[in-house]
């Protein structure tokens, strides 16, 4: 029987409810043969409270050795006065960083049970299908210097530096392209070239890549802020849009409110295949945080974390049976009406988060048994 190793990082306040719904599903599909071995570890704020830091060393290693890693969220209020590089932000950080997961794909789709759910009207986002491609490992994220100085008068200086290199460009054009080509052939490149050096060879490279290598894929070029702009008017327009690290941040958040909530979009964040075995470094987690609001109550909607095992399933696995039967799985209890607080809308019944748990496993044990 195949081993599959996944390395599950709960994370802090919301992580932990999540990823115990995630695991009833790991549990459906090992009893199916899927053979998937689970080591847990600790990230952020837990880790911080165990070791000292939002991650150890040894978390790393199993992260480096492991398949594919679910992480749930990190932060919160309690670590609000950690040092700066030990905050639990830091740990996921690190992750993206040294694994190099330089693409992250935050795929925005509403259910059509939730048009309603949304904060726009329902003939803009029935039928929305989208997807952000976030550059995930450079950037105002990354770039040095990044410095608090005291200049000694009473003021200090906060530098945040953006940096891409021409390559970080391409490689996140092309996994653009290749994803438009398996779907509508479409991809919007977003930056603000009018204000921003970075924006220019961004702008340079995309266009670029896409003619030398991916003519048959139409491009366009948007300025991030009207992007945005352009995302709440008319988000079916887009099909696939490529942006760096900190737009792409704000804006699959933006997105999320067209599917109905934070609490329903996942996402994939991979690394280049490797060139002898072909296979992918991949982290898979929700777009939401930690939702320190909501935290310990039972009232998170765990879809996000769901549905980022469904691309783990399809991205690391290749599992694309398993992928598809979880997402109509997902489907049909938001059909039944069954809903969390955050996506409750009248007529439907109001669950907590293992209960929507409970009701996905059993749809998708279903949907398995079908199969
Ligand atoms: P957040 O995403 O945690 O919450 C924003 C709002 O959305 C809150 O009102 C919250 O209750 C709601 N929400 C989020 N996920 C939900 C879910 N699954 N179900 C129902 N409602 C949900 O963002 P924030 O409040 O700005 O940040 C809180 C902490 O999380 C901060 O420390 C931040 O740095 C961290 N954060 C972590 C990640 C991550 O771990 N990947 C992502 C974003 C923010
Ligand atoms: C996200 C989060 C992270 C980010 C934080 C927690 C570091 O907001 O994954 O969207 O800014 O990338
Ligand atoms: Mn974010």
């Amino acid at each position: 029987m195949t081993t599959r190793t996944l390395l599950l990082l709960p994370g802090d306040g919301i992580g932990p409810e999540a990823m115990a719904e995630v695991e009833k599903l790991i549990a459906i599909l090992n009893a199916a043969g899927a053979g998937f071995e689970t080591e847990r570890g600790l990230v952020g704020g837990s880790a911080y409270d165990a070791h000292g830091a939002a991650i150890s060393e040894d978390d790393m290693k199993r992260a480096l050795a492991a398949d594919a890693v679910l992480f749930g969220a990190v932060g919160g209020p309690k670590w609000d006065t950690v040092p700066y590089e030990a905050r639990p932000e830091a740990g996921l950080l690190r992750l993206r960083k040294d694994l190099e997961l330089f693409a992250n794909l935050r795929p925005a789709i509403c259910y059509p049970a939730l048009a309603e759910a949304s904060s726009l009207k329902r003939e803009l986002v029935e039928g929305l299908d989208i997807l952000i491609l976030r550059e995930l490992t450079g950037g105002v994220y990354f770039g040095e210097p990044k410095t608090i100085t005291d200049l000694g008068n009473g003021q200090k200086r906060a530098i945040d530096t953006q940096v891409y290199d021409t390559y970080e460009i391409e490689r996140i054009a092309r996994v653009g392209f290749e994803l438009a080509k398996t779907r509508r052939g479409k991809v919007t490149s977003m930056e603000k070239r009018n204000v921003m050096k970075s924006g220019v060879l961004w702008n340079e490279v995309v266009t670029r890549v896409g003619r030398e290598e991916y003519p048959d894929v139409a491009l366009d070029h948007m300025l991030a802020d009207a992007g945005g702009m352009q995302l709440v008017r008319a988000p079916k327009q887009f099909d696939v849009i490529v942006t760096d690290n900190l737009f792409g941040d704000m804006l699959s958040d933006v997105a999320a409110m067209l599917t109905g909530s934070l609490g329903m979009l996942p996402s994939a964040s991979l690394g280049a295949p490797d060139a002898a075995t072909g296979k992918r470094r991949a982290l898979y987690e929700p777009v939401h945080g930690s939702a320190p609001d909501i935290a310990g109550r039972g009232l998170a909607n765990p879809i996000a974390m769901v549905a980022s095992l469904a691309m783990c399933l399809r991205y690391s696995f290749a599992m694309i049976a398993e992928a598809d039967a979880l997402e109509r799985a997902v489907a049909a209890v938001l059909d039944s009406g069954t809903r969390t607080g955050d996506i409750m809308a009248p007529g439907c019944r109001q669950v907590g988060t293992s209960e929507m748990g409970d009701a996905i496993a059993s749809a998708f044990q279903a949907e398995l048994d079908r199969a």
